[in-house]
């Protein structure tokens, strides 16, 4: 019988067009509130899939404006970045072909098969919507068992259906385990007034309803564990964002008292103490790791894990066998000093390694020892011979 086999996968940076803050050349802009769509001021010129191209019923120079399905506004592109396009018209209803293509929810409700989905990519390479489905399928050709996700699911909190339906299999079977990540929960200061705002409360509540979609019970503290008997193993998820964001611009985590005395609880019951694997997973880092050989830590100013310290205390302390977390985009696996714990870090499944190696994931076997094995994902073919560059912004 083939061991019980695990992917930890991390920082899928999905988002409403797959656009991310990591790649800020592509973001897709769109106005902060919804547009006025009144139809004794405007003529519907095109419409499809929810999206609207209206005109504008003044006379003289009538104006063009392009709406998507939530109502917001996005720029009609020039008719020199549309390659001579002169129908102003035609130019929006192309960026809206563009872009719905590649919405979350749209590819959510149909995946696209293996040579649409290279077709997509050829043209966006970058587009982390499409990037997580070829990751998905690398991970299910790798033959898991279960799929753990550490965090920074979305890059915004929006687009959790893909993520969904891209690891369907596996949240049939209660086999799709996550946690949430800075980027779920937190906000952020660069979508300036460019874009609708996302909420802390909504962000919370988006992440919230998700996990209960997967079927984790979450403690009131934001903690959850799940018994996976098949392998002799228990995982622990705790949310390391926990507590309300300090300011705005700090995406500092901590995992708190509250949940490291629920962990020594659990850590008190035959679930934990009698299985052979112990697993938790969080987000931040428990230490600062290097982007590579020759590289030193980064300072992690903004972005560490403030209880670090008591964290790995507690986790010596309840025997956990292995830690699993995401955050900065590094993949490594190691042993910290004065630890009885092994770390593993998975990079983004979409984004890649901050060492500059592709995207990939651990793939974690668990029988009487822990084998774990680095799968790259190949997604660079096409962005090497097609990357458009400098191309503009609503190409995300
Ligand atoms: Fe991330
Ligand atoms: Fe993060």
């Amino acid at each position: 019988m083939s061991p019980f086999a695990l992917a930890h996968v991390s920082d899928f940076h999905v988002s409403t067009f797959g656009d991310t803050y990591h790649d800020r050349a592509r973001i897709v802009k769109r106005s902060a509130r919804q547009a006025d769509t009144d139809r004794s001021r405007f003529d519907v010129a095109w419409e499809e899939a929810g999206w609207l191209v209206l005109r504008s019923k003044e006379p003289r120079r009538p104006k063009v404006s392009l709406i998507d399905p939530e109502g917001y506004a996005h720029d009609v592109p020039s008719a020199r970045a549309s390659g001579g396009v002169l129908d102003p018209v035609e130019r929006a209803a192309a960026k809206a072909c563009r872009l719905e293509a590649r919405r979350a929810a749209t590819l959510a409700e149909t995946l696209p098969s293996d040579g649409a989905l290279w077709t997509l990519q050829a043209s966006t390479p970058k587009n982390s919507n499409l990037r997580l489905l070829r990751g998905a399928r690398a991970v299910e050709e790798a033959g898991v068992d279960a799929v753990l996700v550490t965090g920074d699911l979305t890059d915004d909190g929006d687009g959790y259906e893909l993520v969904e339906a891209a690891f369907a299999s596996y949240k049939r079977r209660g086999r799709l385990l996550a946690i949430p990540g800075n980027h779920d929960l937190y906000l952020f200061p660069l979508a300036g007034s460019g874009r609708p705002r996302a909420t802390s409360e909504g962000k919370r509540a988006a992440w919230r309803a998700f996990a209960a979609r997967l079927g984790l019970d979450l403690h009131p503290c934001g903690a959850w564990s799940k018994a996976i008997p098949e392998a002799d193993a228990i995982v622990v998820g705790l949310d390391s964002c926990a507590r309300p964001q300090r300011r705005f611009f700090r995406q500092n985590g901590a995992i708190g008292p509250a949940q490291l005395g629920w962990l020594r609880e659990l850590a008190a019951s035959p679930a934990w103490s009698g299985a052979r694997h112990r697993l938790v997973a969080l987000h931040h880092h428990v230490v600062p790791l290097p982007h590579g050989v020759g590289k030193s830590a980064p300072s992690e100013i903004g972005m560490r894990l403030d209880d670090a310290k008591t964290v790995a205390e507690v986790l010596n302390e309840v025997g956990a066998t292995l830690v699993m977390h995401g955050h900065r985009h590094v993949s490594e696996e190691r042993q910290p000093a004065g630890c009885n714990f092994r770390l593993l870090a998975s990079p983004s499944l979409t984004l890649g390694c901050r060492s500059g190696d592709a995207p990939s994931f651990w793939r974690v076997e668990l029988a009487d020892y822990v084998h774990s094995s680095r799968v790259r994902v190949a997604m660079d073919a096409v962005e090497q011979e097609n990357d458009p560059g400098t191309e503009e912004v609503e190409e995300a």
